[in-house]
């Protein structure tokens, strides 16, 4: 036996996004608690994780430095909420998204909290910190820790914290994730949607648009995305873009302010997406002649694929 034991990482829920926790964390060399209140659930997971684990390796995806078997090791089960936080530096809460579960679970949690730096980080795609956390006597160590599906291959993290939540555990949170190879960004206030969704939701607003305008067909506007700006930014953001389209920023506004500007004063308000909609309607009937309802599971499977070999081909080509 080693004589320097990894730290623990405490992991709740054991659903998508707890397994894919488990799996980072593992190639981080990080010991991993999982725990979940359904039984059998975590035996079930293990063996999920074993076969990803598996396939990984024989694929090439396999990240950090541990074998399969060495990795697989590190993720064991929690029988109780108590042994999952006990002792742990890190938690990260995956349950599902629901505020009432989510407060009742951390004020659970918060018993069990032994250690001023332990970090409590949620899951939670679109819930505030503060709307979980307010009443707890540890509340100055929670935040959210937000993943991308799949986070395996979408490393991105976003760090949301609360306004009293201790700045030295969201630098912690951030150099976790630095540890595992995951992306943080840190919010310096929460906001609805956080950031990842407020740039997707501004996209998607004004694709909507565009087809209820008439401009464009569903499947042109997924083209403008996926052959125009996608690729782009697959290796850099907006500033990036404007910098290098111009002699940089300065430049760029100098020359391009006056007409984005313009256009922007042309977008429309902001779309209700109504189910069962005209323009809900026009796009579901054009969208599934290509990708009909029955095969959205293999089409899934599909995105994850490439999304993997986009990982790959980062890892290979992102050194400037
Ligand atoms: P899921 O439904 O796949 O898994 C949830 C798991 O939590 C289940 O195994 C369930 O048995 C367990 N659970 C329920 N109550 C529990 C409790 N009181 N104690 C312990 N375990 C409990 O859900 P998923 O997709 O993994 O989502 C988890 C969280 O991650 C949510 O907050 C979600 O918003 C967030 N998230 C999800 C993403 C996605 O694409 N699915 C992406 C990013 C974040």
């Amino acid at each position: 036996s080693s004589a320097v034991m990894s730290e623990k990482v405490g992991i709740i829920g054991s659903g998508l996004i707890g397994r894919s926790w488990a799996m980072l964390f593992a190639a981080g060399g990080f010991r991993v608690s999982l725990y979940d209140s359904q039984e059998n659930a975590v035996a079930e997971a293990r063996k999920l994780i074993l076969q990803q684990l598996t396939t990984l390796q024989q694929q090439g995806l396999l990240r950090g430095t541990l074998s399969v078997e060495a990795q697989f090791e590190l993720i064991t089960e929690a029988h109780s909420l108590e042994d999952c936080v006990t002792n742990a530096s890190y938690i990260q809460e995956c349950v599902p998204e629901n505020l009432e579960l989510k407060i009742k679970l951390f004020t659970l949690i918060d018993q069990f909290v032994d250690d001023p730096d332990m970090v409590l980080a949620s899951s939670s795609s679109c819930i505030p910190p503060s709307q979980f956390s307010e009443n707890l006597t540890h509340r100055a160590q929670v935040l959210v820790a937000h993943p991308v599906n799949p986070p395996y291959f979408v490393p991105l993290v976003e760090l949301v914290p609360a306004p009293w939540t201790l700045p030295h555990i969201t630098d912690k949170a951030r150099a976790y994730q630095t540890k595992i190879g995951q992306s943080a960004v840190t919010l310096r206030r929460e906001i609805p949607g956080f950031a990842l969704n407020r740039i997707q939701y501004a996209i998607l607003n004004e694709c909507w648009r565009l087809v209820a305008d008439k401009v464009l067909s569903p499947e042109d506007v997924d083209t403008v995305m996926k052959d125009g700006l996608g690729p782009r930014y697959a290796f850099m953001g907006p500033f990036e873009t404007i910098h290098l389209n111009a002699e940089g920023v300065t430049s760029y506004c100098d020359r391009y302010a006056d007409t984005i500007y313009r256009v922007s004063e042309t977008f429309g308000p902001t779309p209700t997406m109504t189910p069962g909609g005209d323009v809900c309607n026009e796009i579901e009937k054009e969208i599934v002649k290509t990708i009909p309802i029955a095969e959205l599971a293999a089409r899934r499977q599909w995105r994850d694929d490439r999304l993997a070999e986009l990982s790959k081909l980062k890892r290979n080509v992102n050194h400037f």
